[in-house]
């Protein structure tokens, strides 16, 4: 059965798409069944894999709409094929989508991803979603079906701020949807050890969620920034770069919590 993990911060550029995505290619090249659900309409991470809009027939909001079966929508990453990586496209329309996600009976409309993934959970060791800059329905769905939830936090001024009511949430979601949900880790982004501040914020960052922080820290690397428009996930573009071997290691601190 998939161990699910949602990747998650209300706020946008944090890196929970270049987290997700190099996270689950890691996942699958150390020979786990990976499925990376893209479940932000901006499609960032669909795209960043390679898998263009106009390439796939049905994408995520037509399973949401009960239109189609999530294993009928899973394609494999385009440009360069990863033997255990699949993907869960979507595009703008799971916007529109939540709509009508929210005109469901109430409290259905929480468990609809869950519910589609629950039909795959079978097939995958894991099952990584990448979620919207927002505490929408779309990210209480992707907060609901998780096991884990995975936070990344940029090393840079105001890295907590909302960091609380992002908590709030998750402990609303916990007393209610989803009780056996768990904080798998805090991950710090985008560090620039030459920086005072980066090292400062990630002391705070430490003092405020303690071994919950993942040992690695993602550097600030461009090589990183550059992997998404070719398309490919960082292992695929330069994997000897910073940025590859730290999501290699974070991969494998993930592995070693889950156990
Ligand atoms: N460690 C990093 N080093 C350099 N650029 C990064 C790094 N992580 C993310 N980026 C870039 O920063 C931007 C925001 O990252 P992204 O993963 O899309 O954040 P989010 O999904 O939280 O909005 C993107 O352009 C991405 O390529
Ligand atoms: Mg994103």
């Amino acid at each position: 059965m998939a161990k699910v993990i949602t990747v998650t911060n209300q706020k946008g550029g944090v890196g929970k798409t270049t987290t997700s995505v190099n996270l689950a290619f890691y996942l699958a090249k150390a020979g786990k069944k990976t499925l990376l659900v893209d479940f932000d309409p901006q499609g960032n991470a669909s795209s960043g894999l390679g898998v263009k809009e106009k390439d796939v027939a049905k994408t995520i909001s037509a399973v949401v709409l009960g239109d189609a079966e999530l294993k009928d929508i899973i394609v494999q990453p385009a440009k360069k094929k990863c033997k255990n990586l699949y993907l869960a496209p979507t595009n703008v329309e799971l916007a529109d989508s939540e709509v009508n996600m929210n005109a469901e009976e109430s409290p259905d409309k929480f468990f609809i991803l869950k519910k589609a993934i629950a039909t795959v959970a079978k097939d995958y060791d894991f099952i990584v979603i990448d979620s919207q800059p927002s505490l929408s329905l779309l990210t209480v769905n992707s907060m609901a079906a998780a096991n884990y939830l995975l936070l990344p936090v940029q090393t840079e001024y105001y890295a907590l701020e909302g960091v609380a009511e992002l908590l709030r949430t998750v402990n609303d979601i916990k007393k209610g949807i989803n009780p056996k949900l768990k904080l798998l880790g805090v991950l710090a982004t985008m560090y620039d050890k030459r920086t005072s501040l980066s090292s400062q914020v990630l002391a705070e960052v430490k003092r405020y969620f303690k071994d919950k922080v993942f040992e690695v820290t993602i550097p600030r690397n461009v090589r990183l920034a550059e992997a998404p428009s070719h398309g490919v996930a960082i292992g695929q573009y330069d994997r000897f770069s910073k940025g590859a071997k730290a999501y290699k290691s974070l991969a494998d601190e993930v592995l070693e919590r889950v156990k």
